[in-house]
């Protein structure tokens, strides 16, 4: 089975300012995908620009993938454009995904704007019991709050400006959540995802707490499968590539 497929755009919703729900229908027969792997876009039929953009998947369904995507720049400004039945070149399901999480541990999911995506497919997926704890900078950019509700998992919310939750970053609410609403007899391990700077922050709690965890690292990619090297991040093992040997790494691995 090939990993670049044709895939028709079912539809392309604006969710708020910035943020968009793309849903595609694969045209032929693909893999199935892991939480925390993702795909590569391309936006446009040119070569203009050349490069497709990697997203993480939100949700699969029988005949169907969904993408979140926030307009950043042309390749997204592109997207937003994508009309419904268009059809577009896909590469996927790529890298590796969030391992699943032992019986014996509670996960802890931790998500920051965007980063909610790879975040809400594994959250679909668990049989079981989980704390999501999910910020953003404002009211606006907290997106899907209701499908969270629906999965029937605790959900800890923030705004960096206070206007909706509590105020203050995911990494505080991070803190504050294994502080004063933790169980000792709980083994936690977090999944992350989310801008880098709010990735560093949960790491340096986790390191505080003792904790172990995963972190989903978003970078910029031109090939996404490992040959161009243009996605390297050190860690204490040396570098890897975001796109093969992760998205997904250790979080205490990582080199901040
Ligand atoms: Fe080319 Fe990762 S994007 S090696």
């Amino acid at each position: 089975m090939s990993k670049l497929f044709r895939a028709e755009v079912v539809s392309n919703l604006t969710l708020n300012d910035k943020n968009n729900l793309l849903t595609l229908k694969p045209l032929e027969k693909v893999l199935k995908p892991e939480p925390g792997q993702f795909y590569m876009i391309e936006v446009s039929h040119t070569y203009d620009p050349l490069l497709k953009r990697p997203f993480s998947y939100l949700r699969r369904r029988v005949a169907e993938l969904q993408f979140l995507y926030a307009v950043r720049g042309r390749g997204t400004s592109l997207m937003k454009k994508f009309k419904e039945g268009m059809v577009i070149n896909m590469i996927g399901p790529l890298g590796r995904g969030y391992p699943r999480p032992r019986k014996d541990c509670m996960p802890l999911l931790v998500a920051g704007g965007t980063g909610i995506a790879p975040i809400f497919s594994l959250a679909e997926e668990l049989p079981r019991k989980a704390y999501i704890l999910h910020g953003a900078k404002c009211r606006d950019e907290l997106i899907l709050m209701d499908e969270l509700m629906g999965l029937g998992m605790e959900s800890f919310l923030c705004t960096d400006d206070g206007s909706f939750g509590v105020k203050g970053t995911v990494a505080d609410a991070l803190y504050d959540f294994l502080m004063h609403k933790a169980s000792p007899s709980n083994h936690y391990v977090i999944f992350a995802c989310g801008p880098r700077q709010m990735l560093e922050a949960v790491a340096r709690v986790a390191s505080e707490k003792g904790i172990r965890g995963y972190a989903s690292l978003e970078e910029n990619m031109a090939c996404g499968f490992g040959a161009c090297l243009g996605c390297a991040v050190k860690t204490i093992h040396g570098y890897k590539r975001v796109c093969k040997e992760g998205p997904v790494f250790p979080i205490e691995d990582i080199v901040w």
